[in-house]
This record gives C-alpha cells, sequence and structure tokens, in this order.
C-alpha cells in the first residue's frame, strides 16, 4: 500500500498498537523489540499486553504477511522507509524524560538506514529531542518527524483507527506528509507542524486533560461540603461546547503511564526554559489531594481509625479496561491505608496474584471475587470502574459485610440498590447520607 515498508521499534502498548494498526491498514510492518521471548510469542499471535481487539488485529495481520516480529532493531530497520520509534522514556527522577533508550537505538540504527529514510518519533519526547535526535543521527540523507499518539489503554485499536487529528511535525515538510499520507485511509484531519510543536501538543494535550481532572476532583471535594452533587455540576458544565462533557468524571484522582510522567515532564521543561506555570504544579498538588481525600473519607467511615480495620477493596488499576497498575489511584489510596495499618482485602479482574508489599506497592491480599474481598469488611472501597462491578449482588455483599460502608469512588453503583441491600453508601462529590 505505502511506498515503503514500516519498522516499529519497541513493542509495548504504543509499539504493538501502531505497528498493528498500520498493518491492518494495508502497509507491510516489521516490528522489532529487544525480548526474544517476547518477539517469539508475539510471533505466534500472542498478545503479550491486556488491550481490547488487538490480538485479532494482530493475528489477521499476521495471517496476511504484512505485519512480522523479529529480535531487535537492526534487522527491523533493514530497507525500511519508516522508522516508527515507540520505545520508553521513563520519568529520569527529576520529571525530565530519561531518553537513553531512545539515543542507544538510533546510535546502533544511523548507519544501517536507507537514504531518503523517515525516523518517525511516537514515543513521547521532550521537546527539542527530533532536534537532538539529527545529532545523534549524523545522517543528512534521513529525516526526523515527530508523530505522537495518543491512545488510551483500552480503547487504543479504536483511538488508533477513529483518531480526532493525526499531529505530524518535521523541520522537513515533505517528510512531515510523507508520514501523515500513512494515515490517510483514516480520513482524520492531518495537523502539520513543525518538531517543537508536534512534541508540545502531546504534552500540552496530557496535562490539560490532567488539569481538567483535577479540576472537577476539586470541585467534587467542594460539592461534598456544601451538599452540591459534582455529577450535576459535571451535566452542567459539560453542555457548553466550549468546556465539553468529557473528562468530567469525578474520582479517586487521576493516574497511569503518561499523564502524571507527562504532567511533572511539562512542568520541568517550563521550569528549565524560565517559564512560569503554576497551574501544573497545582494539577499534581490536586491529584495527591483528591486521592487523600477518599483516604480520609474511608478512615472517618470506619470511625476514626485504621488500624487493624478489615477494608475490602473493588479495583487495583488506574482504570478499567487495562490492567496496567502503574501510577494507579487506587493504588495510590490504598498505600495510605496500608501506612495506617488497615487490613486490605482487593478484587480486580486482572489482577491474580497478592501485591507484594515493595516497589511503593501496598500490602494487599488479593481475592477471587468482589464478595470474598468484601468479606468481614468494615469499610469497601470501590477504587476501578469495572463494570462488572455495577452487577454487583449488593444481598449477597451485605450477607458477607454487615456492617459495611461502601465508599464508590467513581460514582457507579446505584444509592437506592445499596440503600436496599441495607448498607451504608458514600459517593464522590456527593452529598454524605
Ligand atoms: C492517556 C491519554 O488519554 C492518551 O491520549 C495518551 O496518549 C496516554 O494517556 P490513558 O493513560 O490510557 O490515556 O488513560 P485515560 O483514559 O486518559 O485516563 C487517565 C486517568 O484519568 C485514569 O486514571 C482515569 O480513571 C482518569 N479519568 C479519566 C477520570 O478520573 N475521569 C474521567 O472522566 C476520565
Amino acid at each position: 500500500m505505502s511506498d515503503g515498508r514500516i519498522a516499529v521499534i519497541g513493542t509495548g502498548y504504543v509499539g504493538l498498537t501502531s505497528g498493528t494498526c498500520l498493518a491492518s491498514l494495508g502497509h507491510e510492518v516489521v516490528c522489532g523489540d529487544v525480548d526474544p521471548e517476547k518477539v517469539a510469542r508475539m510471533s505466534r499471535g500472542e498478545v503479550p499486553i491486556f488491550e481490547e481487539g488487538l490480538e485479532e488485529l494482530m493475528r489477521a495481520g499476521i495471517a496476511a504477511g504484512n505485519l512480522t516480529f523479529v529480535h531487535g532493531a537492526a534487522d527491523a530497520v533493514h530497507g525500511a522507509k519508516y522508522i516508527f520509534l515507540c520505545l520508553p522514556t521513563p520519568d529520569g527522577g527529576d520529571g525530565r524524560a530519561d531518553l537513553r533508550i531512545v539515543h542507544q537505538v538510533v546510535a546502533e540504527i544511523s548507519s544501517l538506514l536507507d537514504p531518503g529514510a523517515i525516523l518517525v518519533t511516537k514515543s513521547t519526547v521532550p521537546v527539542g529531542t527530533a532536534k537532538d535526535i539529527r545529532t545523534t543521527l549524523d545522517r543528512d540523507d534521513v529525516f526526523v518527524v515527530s508523530n505522537p499518539e495518543f491512545l488510551q489503554e483500552g480503547t487504543a485499536v479504536r483511538n488508533f483507527m477513529k483518531p480526532d487529528r493525526v499531529v505530524v511535525g518535521s523541520d522537513h515538510r515533505p517528510a512531515a506528509e510523507a508520514v501523515a499520507a500513512l494515515y490517510e485511509a483514516l480520513d482524520a484531519p492531518a495537523v502539520i507542524t513543525s518538531a517543537e510543536s508536534s512534541e508540545l501538543i502531546k504534552y500540552a494535550s496530557n496535562a490539560f486533560l490532567a488539569m481538567k481532572l483535577s479540576f472537577i476532583n476539586s470541585i467534587a471535594g467542594l460539592a461534598e461540603v456544601v451538599g452540591a452533587d459534582v455529577t450535576e455540576i459535571a451535566g452542567g458544565m459539560g453542555f457548553d461546547d466550549r468546556i465539553g462533557n468529557k473528562f468530567l468524571k469525578a474520582g479517586p484522582g487521576w493516574g497511569g503511564s503518561c499523564f502524571p510522567k507527562d504532567t511533572k515532564a511539562l512542568a520541568t521543561i517550563a521550569l528549565d526554559n524560565g517559564v512560569s506555570f503554576p497551574l501544573l504544579t497545582a494539577t499534581v498538588q490536586s491529584n495527591e489531594e483528591a486521592q487523600s481525600r477518599v483516604a480520609d473519607r474511608i478512615r472517618a467511615a470506619a470511625g476514626g481509625d485504621l488500624a487493624g480495620v478489615p477494608i475490602g477493596v473493588w479495583g487495583l488499576t488506574f482504570k478499567a479496561g487495562t490492567d496496567d497498575l502503574r501510577d494507579s489511584p487506587a493504588l495510590e489510596v490504598v498505600l495510605r491505608l496500608d501506612t495506617e495499618n488497615a487490613v486490605i482485602t482487593a478484587y480486580d479482574p486482572t489482577v491474580e496474584k497478592n501485591l507484594p508489599a515493595k516497589n511503593g506497592y501496598p500490602d494487599v491480599t488479593v481475592a477471587a471475587d468482589v464478595y470474598e474481598a468484601a468479606r468481614g469488611a468494615q469499610v469497601i472501597v470501590l477504587l476501578t470502574e469495572w463494570s462488572e462491578f455495577t452487577a454487583i449482588d449488593l444481598a449477597k455483599v451485605a450477607e458477607v459485610a454487615p456492617r459495611a460502608t461502601i465508599v464508590d469512588c467513581r460514582n457507579i453503583l446505584d444509592p437506592a440498590a445499596v440503600a436496599a441491600a441495607g448498607l451504608k453508601f458514600q459517593q464522590i462529590g456527593r452529598p454524605i447520607s
């Protein structure tokens, strides 16, 4: 379909989804990864992550012969026209993204690239990275393009196939246009910019969404005190087109692999460039406060002291539809309870083993179902909005935890149904009954 083969380097969430979806558009795609075992599994059509719709699409690509997996970057880039870098850019510990892996790979493949090849950064990278990559690359006949992803875990395939926009930035417009053309079949608006703008669009979008969430979570905190209802407030705000009704669901704070890292990274970029941007630090601080507010409520529901109190937890992942625990607000809340020596039993549809109390994880016994997690609990806290939680048999919960208060931090349970089961109930940003 395209006029050249695509190599995707790195098969994490972004790389595997992007490579698979690009293949499904008809392009010839070779994905390279450093983990030989993972490569073998993917070649057999096994998806190493939990992502709806990905496995079917991956198997279709493998069967059609235009999606293959190889060990290492060198084999993948051989003869490729487009090289998508989908590599980890972790928090370097000081808020700055650590780009060592990106530069190592660029140095490794530099001499292997065909003249006219286009190196595409899909990983979220700081402003100026395209320029830095050109220096590491040291090739005048190879172009560098920024093409950030806006994929949400759990709906990544849908997001890729129906994007709101495709952002492509480069100082070499023909290269940017060639990358935008790879997405032509998707019929989405292409935003062609400088590399610097493209790099910033990604950070600005994620930080803006995080700010919107921190805002509604603070409104929720206020609503609880003044007797208002955050769902009604969000509904009233969301009708205003300038605000929009998305990302206004109050919860136990926001998390995941992108928002926390990107918001802090943008704050550092602003600081490094001498630009005052207090909204970003306030966004992060408000999120920590939202998590603490949930812990405060649980402590209050337990009578003011959490030591030795049995707490049931429903949901551990950072949101529904993913098995990802990275920077999960649910874990942050549980960590606060653990610090105060609560006895925590949790259920999450994607977590099978007890969590070890290390690497910033709390000490949590993992139960086989929601009822086992609830058994004997004084407080049951719902932290992740798994749809199966809306079908919980509340009468059964009342049998195993007759004195429990349920704290629904995602506002997904029906207050009338909880009351009918005879359980005490609280939600986020709603008057406490
Ligand atoms: C995010 C961005 O949305 C995506 O564009 C980017 O490429 C990667 O980061 P993701 O991390 O998958 O995607 O999560 P997202 O669905 O955006 O949710 C982030 C957090 O916000 C979660 O903790 C979620 O529970 C929370 N959230 C989201 C709310 O609390 N309320 C909402 O209304 C929406």
